[in-house]
């Protein structure tokens, strides 16, 4: 393979591994916008779509596109110059994906082969739970708005649209909030079951 094809591999890898992502996203946060209507419709909503991407094959397609997303993106940030504002949100907001992507499944893993459910109550715990809520609003706000800003840049990139560029990433803003508030019941904050508060209080040591 000579240099040119590697990054033309690396580019249509990153697109491809991208727009499969981005569906599972898509429902993902659909589900997450849901714990504004409680725990249980949470709960519910996440037992029908676990059916899908719980299913053996597409969890191995999707936990690949995960490690593929962050590998190439972090291979293209390395290889080429950014100088315009949308290209520096597409990197900066894709750095900071990279980071919570890695994190976030991580957790989840890890959660999951200690035998706990990584239902409503395993995000709502990190939200919740005094004093390590200050890490978790900032730490999911800044997820669902970096998805919505590298949305946005590409977005931009492609068509030039500021209107539709700017709305998407202040859609995203606005789920992000909605999420926050869903899971912390609009900051009154939310009593969580022993063993998922045991777990964070556990992780941070607090
Ligand atoms: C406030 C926002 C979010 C919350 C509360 C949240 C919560 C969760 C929870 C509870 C799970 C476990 C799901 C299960 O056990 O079935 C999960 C899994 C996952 N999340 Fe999120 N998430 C959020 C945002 C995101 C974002 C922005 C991304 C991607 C950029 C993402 C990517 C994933 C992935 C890839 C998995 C693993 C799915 C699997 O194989 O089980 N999440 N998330």
């Amino acid at each position: 393979m000579t240099k040119s094809e590697i990054s033309a591999f690396t580019r249509t890898g990153h697109y491809w591994s991208g727009l499969t992502l981005s569906v599972f996203i898509g429902f993902h946060l659909f589900n997450q916008l849901t714990a504004l209507m409680g725990a249980d419709a949470h709960i519910a909503v996440m037992q029908g779509l676990r059916a899908v991407y719980r299913h053996p094959v597409v969890e191995t397609v999707l936990l690949a596109a995960v490690v593929f997303q962050i590998t190439t993106g972090l291979l293209m940030i390395f290889k080429q110059q950014r100088s315009t504002g949308a290209e520096k949100i597409q990197v900066y907001s894709g750095l900071y994906l990279s980071f919570f992507l890695l994190v976030h499944v991580g957790a989840v893993l890890y959660g999951r082969s200690l035998g706990l459910d990584t239902n409503f109550y395993f995000a709502a715990a990190g939200l919740n739970v005094y004093p390590v809520t200050f890490f978790f609003i900032p730490y999911y706000l800044l997820a669902v708005c970096a998805v919505s800003l590298h949305v946005a840049a590409i977005h931009y990139r492609k068509t030039g649209s500021l209107r539709w560029s700017r709305a998407i990433a202040l859609a995203g803003l606005l789920a992000a909030i909605l999420i926050i508030s869903g899971f912390t019941n609009g900051f009154r904050w939310r009593p969580m079951p022993p063993a998922n508060e045991q777990f964070i209080r556990q992780s941070f040591g607090v």
